[in-house]
């Protein structure tokens, strides 16, 4: 049986297909909330693992999955739909597998980006802000007037998994959806064009990978056509949005409010978004729920056992030749 190396402390039973595959478990010694491991760090480890665990703050660069790969590492497991912490094009050239946690988490996202869409949309960060600090001094008809979401156009940019998750929801709320990706859908409201998409919604939501394509997918241009009574949520990645425009946007009153839970430079926040008006920020808990992270935890590690079976896992993102 293979070693497998976990580099953080993951959910109650989280590692458990590996012990019952028979793999011996290494954990580093981490906890929630430690740093993530520097690429040197684990590229000195790698090549004695035949597979490695890990998280979306880990990065797995070239120089990991080199050394890795001149010992016997065969596969990694991203705890992590998202796989932009990883150099998938080295993975592939060196032989190494890759797996992610597709389908597990789009409820649980989905429940965060409405989440957004509601307390972005009504100021309720700002309104409960104001309040703990002693700031509110009674009912008053023209407080906190935001935007209503039932009935509202809302924009999708992107839509698979998640983007779907939410627009089921928004269905409920009979919202307008429409919905903007690469490739023509065939799905009922399909937009081309990422300009009209803007130009056409109240509110929007980002559901796309990180990409050099989706890189500052969104900024001041994008924004603009969004409107004075926009809304923008973002559970994707950070750099999708340039941060300084939507800052500037938000600053401005070019749009109305956002919602974000994720961030350009996490942990760190742009200290523009950090006093931004009308800003809901939210620490990176898109799939948060304890239901969901163990069942992520537990997918990536059935990947990684899959892998080292010689079986090939459905959440596979890089094939490797033992998995062709
Ligand atoms: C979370 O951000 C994920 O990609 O799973």
């Amino acid at each position: 049986m293979g070693r497998v190396l976990v580099t953080h402390e993951l959910p109650d039973g989280g590692t458990q297909p590996l012990a019952d595959a028979g793999h011996e478990v290494v954990h580093l010694e981490r906890g929630e909330g430690d740093p993530a491991c520097s690429p040197s760090e684990l590229a000195e480890i790698a090549s004695d693992f035949d597979g490695i665990v890990c998280l979306l703050t880990d990065t797995i660069d070239e120089k990991v999955l080199a050394a890795g790969a001149s010992g016997r590492l065969k596969v990694i497991g991203n705890v992590a739909v998202g796989y932009n912490n990883i150099d998938v094009t080295a993975a592939s050239r060196l032989g190494v597998a890759v797996c992610n946690t597709p389908g597990v988490l789009d409820e649980t996202t989905a429940d965060l980006a409405f989440l957004l869409l509601l307390s972005a949309s009504r100021l309720a960060s700002e309104a409960e802000r104001d309040l703990r600090s002693g700031l509110w001094h009674g009912w008053g008809i023209k407080q906190y007037l935001g935007q209503d979401v039932h009935g509202a156009v809302l924009g999708l940019v992107g839509y698979g998994r998640i983007g779907q998750a939410v627009a089921r929801r928004a269905a409920g709320f009979g919202m307008q959806v429409l919905h903007h990706t690469r490739r023509q859908t065939g799905s009922a409201g399909y937009v081309a064009s990422l300009d009209e998409l803007m130009e056409e919604s109240r509110l929007v939501s980002l559901h796309v990978p990180l990409t050099e394509e989706t890189h500052h997918m969104i900024g001041a241009h994008q924004l603009e056509l969004l409107g004075v009574e926009g809304v923008v949520v973002n559970t994707s990645r950070g750099p999708v949005v340039d941060e300084q425009a939507l800052a500037r946007a938000l600053e401005s009153g070019t749009i109305l409010a956002a919602g974000l839970d994720v961030y350009e430079h996490e942990p760190d926040v742009h200290p523009a978004l950090l006093s931004a008006p009308r800003t809901v920020l939210l620490p990176h808990i898109g799939s948060a729920s304890r239901r969901t992270r163990t069942r992520m935890a537990r997918l990536a590690c059935e990947g990684v056992c899959a892998v080292l079976a010689g079986r090939r896992p459905e959440n596979l993102v890089v094939l490797a030749p033992q998995t062709a």
